[in-house]
Parts: structure tokens; sequence; C-alpha cells
């Protein structure tokens, strides 16, 4: 069975004071999560080793970066490697997300050189995909993440790509409000399973989780979570919110 997976992206929020109590709030009140059920939570830099001490001990409950450089070491000032982040533990990481894109130019070629960064060092790749909205109007989007999977992902060998969780967040929806209809998520997702599938095979294609992100909310995530191929929410502002994250979480199917 594949994992079902409810992960936050705190983005740059939330001071180390108000990150520590909600990890206290959560981490005393997420349920005991059964075998193939996962909470992410993806914190700036500065929280990553406080995180992992607030989190320590909780089953499937696992603090990710919410970047990483596409250079192995060396002369990068205020860049953080896949060796370091390994080196403290952190088991996850966001790659491609579309601030990442659109804010720091990072393209599919550069995102290809995270998610090798992130494998060699045992890290697994939360890699974000999605379409802006002007492709969505010309319903070009199938084709749109076809191409950011195909350069970015499809030079991994399937033993990695077993390792990446995918997640498909249409830029539109992402902080609107707008949430895709569960009906859209599905037939993209679907599809995205579909192209994975002929790179990689049915087998592959059927352990990998697909999350959806933009604007997950409690009031939204059981619609969206019970669809066959959404795997779970990459959630961004509610995920700031202890009651309104654990609603979420307790969304899993
Ligand atoms: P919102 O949930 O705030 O729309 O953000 C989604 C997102 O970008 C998660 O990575």
């Amino acid at each position: 069975m594949r994992n079902q997976i409810a992960a936050a992206n705190w983005k740059m929020y939330l001071t180390w004071q108000q990150g520590q109590e909600l990890l206290e709030s959560l981490a005393s009140q997420i349920p005991a999560l059964n075998g193939n059920h996962q909470v992410i939570i993806a914190v700036p830099f500065p929280y990553l080793t406080g995180s992992l001490e607030k989190t320590a001990g909780k089953k499937n409950v696992f603090i990710a970066a919410q970047n990483i450089s596409d250079k192995k070491s060396g002369a990068y000032t205020g860049e953080v490697s896949g060796e370091m982040l390994a080196s403290i533990g952190i088991p996850y990481v966001l790659v491609g997300h579309s601030e990442r894109r659109e804010y720091y130019h990072e393209d599919n070629a550069i995102l290809a050189a995270k998610l090798d960064r992130a494998l060699e060092n045992g890290i697994k790749p939360i890699f974000c995909c999605g379409e802006p909205l002007e492709i969505r109007e010309q319903e070009t989007q199938n084709a749109f993440v076809e191409t950011q999977l195909k350069e970015s992902l499809f030079h991994l060998s399937a033993e990695q790509l077993e390792n990446v969780v995918i997640a498909y967040e249409p830029i539109w929806a992402i902080g609107t409000g707008k949430t895709a209809t569960s009906q859209q998520a599905e037939d993209i997702q679907k599809h995205i399973r579909s192209v994975v599938a002929t790179q990689y095979g049915e087998a592959v294609a059927d352990k990998v989780s697909i999350l959806y992100g933009g604007s997950v909310k409690a009031a939204n995530a059981v619609e969206i979570f019970s669809q066959p191929d959404v795997d779970g929410g990459l959630v961004g502002g509610a995920s700031l919110n202890a009651d309104e994250f654990l609603a979420i979480i307790k969304a899993l199917q």
C-alpha cells in the first residue's frame, strides 16, 4: 500500500518560538499513525535540529528541509548541502516548489541536480510540479507537468524513483483559497501516475505517493484525499494552525 502523507510546508513563516509551540501542540495531539500514514513537516533551516528534537520518538512523523543545494560542497556562501542535511538526520526535502522556480529561477535542470544531491545522501525528495493559470486556461496542464517530470525526474533509476514523493501543486491554487476540485486533482494525478508507469512500469508507479497541494484545509481534505490517485496533501497556510493541520492528518485515507 502506498504511503498516505500529510505534509506541512511552513515556508518563511513563524518565529522559532511560534514554531516550537506548534510542534509541541502537534506532537502531543497527533494520533498514533498506522503503517502507511505519515506526517512530514518542512521547516526553515534554522529550526531543523530543534524540530527533530521536538518530534523525536513520534512514529511516522518526519522533519523536512525546504531546500537543498544543487552543489555537493564548496565555496557557495549561503547554500546548504545534502551532506549537511544528512549529517543532522534530515530524512526529507522539498524540491521544485513553484516559489523556488519563480522567485529563485530554479529550472528543471537545476532541480534534476537537486534531486541527485538529495538521493545520493539518502534524503527522500518531495518533488513539486504544477502549472500556472494560463496553462490551465489553455487546458495544456498535462503536457506541461509531463515536461517537468521528464526534465527533472526521469534520469533517475527505478530504485531511486521509489524514494521520491511527487507533489502536484497547481500554482493558481497556492495561497489563493481557490482549490482544484477533487476531480481536477484526480484527473491530472492519474495522468502523472500513468506517465511514471510508461517510464518505469506499473509496479513502480503504483508505489509512488502523489500528493495534492494548493489551498488544502480541514474543510476540503477528506474530499480531496478520497480520490484514488491522491495520496495526501502538501499544505501551506493551513499547516500553521495546529487544529487545522491535525484535522488534515485525520483526513488521510
Ligand atoms: P497553501 O496551502 O497555502 O495554498 O500552499 C500550498 C503550498 O504551496 C504547499 O507547498
